[in-house]
């Protein structure tokens, strides 16, 4: 069976995997995530890079992967061929849906909610110009709404207020009916987002076709429980602080392991 390695700098990336392990249960998974660096949404292309190529060098030395998925929308638009040229395993990468949201608009208006990195990469220009150029596109990069959704996934708590606060800008956007989630942490706040928009907006997001396409490219037996015998997860973090034990072990990864990048 294969192991498949996912990164995120939070526990938003967990939303790739919930996707991933309901079509592949019997896959032995790691999950590494970069909290020390954490929220990316806000640094530098090149320190992203490094840590994303950091991170997988630090985990290849103790653990055995045979895929990679960036499950992180703000390093995959930047960090993809750094770490398809340092690594020989398929890399897959996380695309905000900008392309099914274009296609499903009727208004031809649409949004796209992601960090304040990710809504200004030249990624998303060509995204837009490739996929979406009948459209009018409105970006709006939330750092808040991450750290919002990070700690409802620790805690459980979450202010709608603060959600609502968050979207306020989109409300200029007349006649949007689409929505991109354009970072993994955001399908994890999919309600408290619908509730503050109304039903009218649909919110789309690229979990179940990053989770398509990391099946893809898995060989044909590995959905089968046959194969399943020794399969594992382990989680690890960057930074020891933060209290992550009560999540991971919920879905069977057990307390992070503390990853050393220095
Ligand atoms: N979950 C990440 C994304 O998809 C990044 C959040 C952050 O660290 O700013 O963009």
């Amino acid at each position: 069976m294969s192991t498949v390695l996912f990164l995120d700098s939070g526990v938003g990336g967990l939303s790739v995997w919930q996707e991933t392990v309901a079509r592949l249960p019997h896959s032995s998974y790691i999950y590494a995530f970069d909290n020390l660096f954490f929220p990316y949404g806000e640094k530098e292309d090149s320190t992203i890079i490094e840590r994303c190529c950091l991170l997988v060098r630090s985990i290849l030395r103790r653990e055995h992967a045979d895929m990679i998925v960036v499950a992180c929308n703000t390093a995959s638009t930047v960090a993809l061929p750094a770490l398809r040229a340092e690594f020989s395993l398929p890399v897959v990468g996380v695309v905000p849906a900008v392309k099914p949201a274009a296609a499903m608009s009727r208004s031809k208006v649409i949004g796209l909610l992601a960090t304040p990195a990710t809504v200004r990469r030249r990624y998303i220009d060509d995204l837009v110009a490739n996929f979406a150029a009948d459209c009018t596109v409105v970006r709006l990069g939330s750092l808040e709404l991450v750290q919002i959704a990070e700690e409802k996934m620790r805690s459980g708590m979450v202010s709608v207020d603060a959600v609502r606060a968050c979207l306020r800008p989109l409300g200029n956007a007349d006649g949007l009916d689409t929505l991109v989630l354009g970072c993994t942490h955001f399908p994890w706040l999919r309600s408290e987002i619908q509730e503050c928009l109304g039903q009218g907006i649909a919110c789309v997001d690229s979990g179940q076709a990053v989770a398509r396409r990391i099946c893809s490219l898995l060989p044909p037996g590995e959905k089968s429980a046959a194969n399943g015998g020794n399969a594992f997860r382990r989680a690890y973090q960057t930074d020891g602080s933060g209290d992550y034990r009560e999540l991971f072990t919920r879905i069977g990864f057990g307390a992070p392991l503390l990853l050393r990048t220095d």
